[in-house]
């Protein structure tokens, strides 16, 4: 594309940048839907998110994704938070309006969507939830309020899981997540499940390892999901399979959650045709 005086540019700020796939999904987007639209990555330091979002306003940029550290951080930037990012406690999406950038949370409804294109359920599920950091809490949300039947939410630090589960619980009104110590899982009944990996053990580099190594902890499950997308082959994946389990990793969830963020920058919907084509695009890059 040419950039000329009407290009609207997007863009990241986290610290760090340098590895993000993001560009690389909306400059994708922009190309196929023939938007005059370019998405950068910025790098900010610490103590500056204040001043990059109001810079960022001023410049007239039309919309932001936020990474690590500052998905909770940003929100004391924002003019409006939409009601489920307040929930979540963690806004990845700025998008342009008069006065200011309105804050949503598209991590959660990416996975959603992720999910229902695997043909993956939620609503009447018994799911097992592993990890009770930040990921695992928006995961936590979800489930609760996609009417799963139980959550049971495993975590190494039980205080941590019991924390997640008291919040969840209180915010959806529903009583579906049951908190659990990681070293408890034989205690889990005896039936398959959905078992979602929110932690984040077994990230690159890190590839080797899994929470839990147990060939009877994996005959418990028939569909795994792993959050994580880099190595797109987890651990936690390949002992799914070997007990004749699903598995899936992340790359979805990030492929989606950036289609939601450019359908509220441009306010548009993006075909599933379309989501596909992009996904290809990440697959090849990423060498799967
Ligand atoms: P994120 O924002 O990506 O969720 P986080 O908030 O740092 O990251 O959470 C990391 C999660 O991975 C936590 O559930 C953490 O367990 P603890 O709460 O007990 O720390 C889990 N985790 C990290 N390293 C782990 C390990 N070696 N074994 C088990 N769980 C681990």
């Amino acid at each position: 594309m040419t950039i000329d005086g009407y290009t609207r540019t997007c863009g990241l700020i986290g610290n760090p940048v340098e590895h993000t796939l993001s560009p690389l999904i909306h400059n994708t987007l922009a190309k196929k839907l023939s938007h005059n639209l370019v998405y950068v990555p910025f790098h900010v330091e610490e103590g500056k998110v204040l001043s990059a979002v109001q810079g960022a306003y001023a410049l007239n940029v039309l919309g932001l994704n936020v990474t690590v550290p500052y998905k909770s951080q940003v929100m004391d930037a924002l003019l409006e938070i939409d009601e489920l990012a307040e929930k979540i406690g963690a806004v990845n999406t700025l998008v342009r309006m008069e006065g200011g950038f309105k804050g949503y949370n598209t991590d959660m409804p990416g996975l959603y969507r992720a999910m229902s294109s695997e043909g993956i359920q939620i609503e009447g599920q018994e799911i097992i939830l592993l990890g009770a950091g930040g990921a695992a809490r928006a995961v936590a949300l979800l489930c609760a309020s996609k009417n799963a039947s139980k959550v049971y939410l495993l975590n190494r630090s039980v205080e941590k899981a019991q924390a997640v589960a008291g919040e969840v619980n209180e915010k959806t009104g529903k009583n579906v997540i049951l908190p659990m110590s990681l070293s408890d899982y034989h205690h889990l009944p005896d039936q398959k499940f959905l078992a979602i990996q929110a932690t984040s053990v077994g990230l690159y580099p890190d590839t080797g390892r899994a929470v839990i190594e147990d060939d009877a902890f994996y005959q418990k499950i028939h569909t795994g999901y792993d959050l994580i997308y880099k190595p797109s082959h987890t651990r936690f994946m390949q002992l799914v399979q070997k007990q004749g389990g699903k598995a899936y990793h992340g790359l979805k969830m990030l492929l989606y959650q950036g289609i939601i963020a450019y359908e509220l920058w441009n306010d548009i919907a993006v075909s599933e045709e379309m989501a596909t084509e992009v996904y290809e695009v990440l697959k090849e890059k990423m060498g799967i």
